[in-house]
C-alpha cells in the first residue's frame, strides 16, 4: 500500500468543496488514514515548497497557503499517489480535464483547490512533516477485497 498527503488549500476551503473532494476519494476506494486541520506557518511552508523556493510565484504561494487553514489529509491505496494525481487534474485548473477535480471545479493555476503528493518519496516526507505517528490511524478496511485481486494487495 501507498500513502499519499492531500491538501485541501484556503479556496478548497472557501469554496466549499472539502466534502466534495473527500467523498470522490472515497468512492473511489482510497482510505483516509489521517485528517485535520492546520494553519500553515512560515517554517513548514519553506520545507513543503522547498523545490519552488526560486519560483516567481513563491511569495504568493506561500501568502495563499498561509491566508486560511487547509485541511490535511493521510489517504492509502494501491499505487495511491498516481491514482489521486489523476482524480485531482493538471496544475493549472481550466485546462485540467473535465471529471478531474481541478477541471470540475476550479479555473486558476494558483487557486487550485487541492495539493496532492507528486511522488512517493516527496509522499513520505511530507507525511512525516505534516503528521506526527499518534495522528495516523491505519485502520483495517473490511472490504479491501472487492476493491482488489488479492494479488494487487501483495
Ligand atoms: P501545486 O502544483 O499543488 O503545488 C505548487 C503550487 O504553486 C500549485 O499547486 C499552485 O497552487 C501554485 N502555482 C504553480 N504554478 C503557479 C503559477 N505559475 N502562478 C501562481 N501559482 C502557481
Amino acid at each position: 500500500m501507498e500513502r499519499s498527503v492531500v491538501l485541501i488549500k484556503p479556496d478548497g476551503l472557501q469554496r466549499g468543496v472539502a466534502g466534495e473532494i473527500i467523498h470522490r476519494f472515497e468512492r473511489k476506494g482510497l482510505q483516509l488514514i489521517a485528517i485535520k486541520m492546520i494553519a500553515l506557518d512560515d517554517a513548514l511552508l519553506d520545507e513543503w515548497y522547498a523545490h519552488h523556493k526560486d519560483k516567481p510565484f513563491f511569495a504568493n504561494l506561500k501568502a495563499y497557503m498561509k491566508s486560511y487553514p487547509v485541511v490535511a489529509m493521510l489517504w492509502e491505496g494501491v499505487e495511491a499517489v498516481a491514482t489521486i494525481r489523476k482524480l485531482v487534474g493538471v496544475t493549472k485548473a481550466r485546462e485540467a480535464e473535465p471529471g478531474t477535480i481541478r477541471g470540475d471545479f476550479a479555473m486558476s493555476q494558483q487557486y487550485n483547490l487541492i495539493h496532492a503528493s507528486e511522488n512517493a518519496e516527496i509522499a513520505k516526507k511530507e507525511e512525516s512533516l505534516m503528521f506526527s505517528p499518534s495522528e495516523v490511524f491505519p485502520w483495517k478496511k473490511t472490504d479491501l477485497t472487492h476493491i482488489y485481486l488479492d494479488e494487487e494487495l501483495g
